[in-house]
């Protein structure tokens, strides 16, 4: 038993879409969440920043003394090298958990990823699938602008501007036959009717926020740390900017009030103790 909570971190928003199925899995467990939405979008930064941006998330949720942490953000998870960083608690990203659900999904072999532009750039997903499978045919499209219409709300399935943006970026992973589309964005699932409705009903569609959810939860139990089941667990929310527009946004999608939970940080105040020889 370990009643610590989990450590779940993102960029922005994306991340709620693991805490989601965190909640529905482990209903018992504690969980912080920290989206750095002073510094949203990461998928268009350096590899440096990305990975610099993810150290101090992670040390931000280490000073909290989580039992595991979560990188729910495919961007993270396709720049940072696990074993290149000494993290020091159980750790998971969404690149692996997310694969390996595909792998299992497609029946054409034939499978597609979509994800900002750095985990496009990355490979972090081919790689996966191609230990998996050597015979996957993989088709990739960056999506830049869906993380900022997520984070501003253009998240309605009938929202004509993100219906027009998704037709133009999935017109051409529509040509290629896929029967099975990766969400490498944790912020994509959020917008999945409008994908679904873009790409066709027939593309299974794999959230990564999902499977790496159940992949953390799965950590935990193996371990046996997970909480008590006394009690209902309960949940914080921290941001690197302004509570009130997270606060929306979160709400909408989680269906439940979390304004009174949502706390600001200083993040650039977290920085591990190799931080300043790799940064400045
Ligand atoms: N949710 C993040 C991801 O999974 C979004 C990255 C970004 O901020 O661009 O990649």
């Amino acid at each position: 038993m370990n009643n610590k909570a989990i450590g779940v971190f993102d960029s922005g928003l994306g991340g709620l879409t693991a805490v989601k199925e965190l909640l529905k899995v482990l209903p018992h467990e504690n969980i912080v969440y920290f989206g750095d939405t002073g510094r949203v979008p990461y998928g268009d930064k350096s590899q440096k920043t990305i990975l610099k941006y993810a150290l101090q998330d992670i040390e931000f949720l280490k000073s909290l003394d989580v039992k595991m942490i979560l990188a729910a953000c495919g961007t993270v998870s396709s720049t940072l090298d696990e074993s290149a960083v000494k993290i020091d608690v159980p750790f998971t990203g969404v690149v692996k958990p997310t694969a390996t659900a595909a792998a299992n999904v497609t029946r054409n072999n034939r499978i597609g990823i979509i994800g900002t532009t750095a985990t496009i750039k990355s490979g972090a997903y081919r790689r996966e699938l191609l230990k998996i499978n050597p015979h996957f045919q993989i088709f990739e499209q960056d999506c830049p602008l869906f993380v900022p219409l997520v984070e501003n709300g253009f998240i309605e399935s009938d929202n004509q501007a993100t219906l027009i943006i998704a037709e133009k970026y999935l017109a051409g992973l529509r040509n290629h036959k896929i029967d099975t589309l990766i969400f490498g964005c944790t912020h994509y699932p959020i917008i999945s009717e409008i994908i679904s409705r873009v790409i066709g009903p027939e593309v299974r569609l794999v959230d990564s926020g999902r499977e790496a959810a159940v992949f953390a939860a799965n950590i935990l139990r193996f371990s046996e740390n997970l909480a008590e089941r006394k009690t209902s667990g309960s949940c914080t929310f921290y941001v690197s900017d302004t509570v009130s527009s997270f606060s929306k946004n979160a709400e909408l999608f989680l269906q439940q009030n979390v304004t009174s939970k949502v706390k600001m940080v200083d993040i650039e105040k977290y920085s591990p103790a190799s931080f300043n020889e790799k940064f400045t």
